[in-house]
Formats: C-alpha cells, sequence, structure tokens
C-alpha cells in the first residue's frame, strides 16, 4: 500500500515500501500546511524539473534529511554545487532503485532553465505511480499508457503552463490511469482555481478512471486494485 499526501500545487510525499519519497516539494506554496522544516524524514526527493514552484524546498529537504536529490543529470548536478550530498544524476529514460521502489524518468513538454523538463513513474508494492510533472499534452502518453499499468496518475490540469481541464482529460484516456488525481491548479490566478470542469470532462470521457480530490495536507491510501469512490 502506498500513502500519497498531496501539499498542494505538484508537491507530493509518497510512503511506498518503506520509504518516504517527495516529489516537487515547493512547501512555500501558501496552500500547504506544511513548511520545509516540518520536514524530518525523507529518503529521495525528485524534482520534475527546475521551475521553482517544483524544485521548491528540495534542496534545504535533502541537506537536512541525507534523502538522495534525484533529477536530469544538470539539475542534479545545480544540486550538488548547492552542496547537497547524495545525488543520483539521471536523464529520461533513466532508472533508480532505491530499496523496493524504482523510478523511472519519462519526457515531459515544457521548458527548463537547467536540464529538460520530465515526469516519473514510481513502482513499488506492485503499484505505479505516475507523476507528469508540468507537461502540454504528448502522443507518447499514450505509450506510457501502454507500457506500464498505472494505478494512479498525477496530471497537471490548471492551464496556462500546462494542459488544462480539457487536454488533461484526453491525457486520461491515453495514459488509461486506474485513477486520476489533478494537480497544478489553484495556486497562482492564472491556473484553474479548482478541478471540477476537470472532473466534469473525466467523468463524461473516461467514466470507468477513479477520481481522487485532495484537499493540501490530505492523504489517501493507495492499494492495489482499488479505487475512490
Ligand atoms: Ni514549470
Ligand atoms: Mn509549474
Amino acid at each position: 500500500m502506498a500513502n500519497i499526501t498531496w501539499y498542494g500545487h505538484a508537491a507530493l510525499k509518497i510512503e511506498l515500501a518503506s520509504k518516504t519519497l517527495f516529489v516537487d516539494p515547493m512547501l512555500q506554496n501558501p496552500n500547504s500546511p506544511i513548511k520545509a522544516a516540518d520536514v524530518t524524514k525523507a529518503d529521495l526527493v525528485y524534482v520534475t524539473h527546475d521551475h521553482p514552484d517544483h524544485l521548491g524546498d528540495a534542496f534545504d529537504i535533502c541537506k537536512r534529511t541525507g534523502a538522495v536529490f534525484v533529477a536530469v543529470y544538470e539539475l542534479a548536478e545545480e544540486a550538488a554545487q548547492n552542496g547537497v550530498k547524495n545525488v543520483a544524476r539521471l536523464n529520461v529514460g533513466g532508472n533508480y532503485s532505491l530499496g523496493e521502489v524504482k523510478l523511472t524518468i519519462v519526457q515531459a513538454v515544457h521548458s527548463a532553465k537547467v536540464g529538460a523538463p520530465t515526469g516519473v513513474i514510481i513502482q513499488g508494492e506492485g503499484l505505479t505511480i505516475y507523476h507528469a510533472g508540468d507537461t502540454a499534452l504528448f502522443g507518447d502518453m499514450k505509450l506510457i499508457g501502454e507500457r506500464y499499468k498505472i494505478d494512479l496518475a498525477c496530471i497537471p490540469i490548471g492551464g496556462n503552463y500546462t494542459m488544462d481541464a480539457d487536454q488533461a482529460s484526453v491525457a486520461v484516456e491515453w495514459l488509461k490511469p486506474k485513477t486520476v488525481f489533478p494537480i497544478h491548479y489553484g495556486t497562482f490566478p492564472v491556473l484553474a482555481k479548482d478541478a471540477s470542469e476537470f472532473k466534469e470532462k473525466v467523468s463524461l470521457r473516461t467514466p470507468d478512471v477513479g477520481f481522487l480530490e485532495l484537499k493540501p495536507g490530505e492523504s489517501y491510501s493507495l492499494a492495489l486494485k482499488q479505487k475512490p469512490i
């Protein structure tokens, strides 16, 4: 079983196979109920790209907890230059294993100042979680959906910098996850303020896909063959 906690925007904590992972821990986000200093345990931090709303507090968390910073090569190198001791330098297509948890870096269609934008597939305990990072809709999401049986797809829906509700509902059709979890909305004025339009479109386009909606700070237990109501 995986325990997923959302801190608003793209920031997740994933507890899986006895490891504590953070993805895109931007905790200065006013919607986050915790601050970086509250994070006392982390084994791994994955950052999808270097934009500040994703890199967030990653360096600080890694330095205080000793967590390994995992990212695309150039961004991981920047972490090392900023004093992070435990760094894994990967690139798109690369795998990284920590205990029973396996990460695979996949493409994202977006921009970055350092390195390249990415998404990540996280596997453990027979579960597969996809965090899409910031991305446009892209055709290879169909291949990701074919290659992986995704239990939970965390995808951006806010528009402006990423897919909007309509595009994201097509992504759900292509990724074929058991459950979708919308992220990257409600944080900045240019983003969709809530997930209602996306929820409506998913219910029309892919009614068999479970829909997970959390408030910042809330957690969800993801088990095999389980869908939220
Ligand atoms: Ni971005
Ligand atoms: Mn972003």
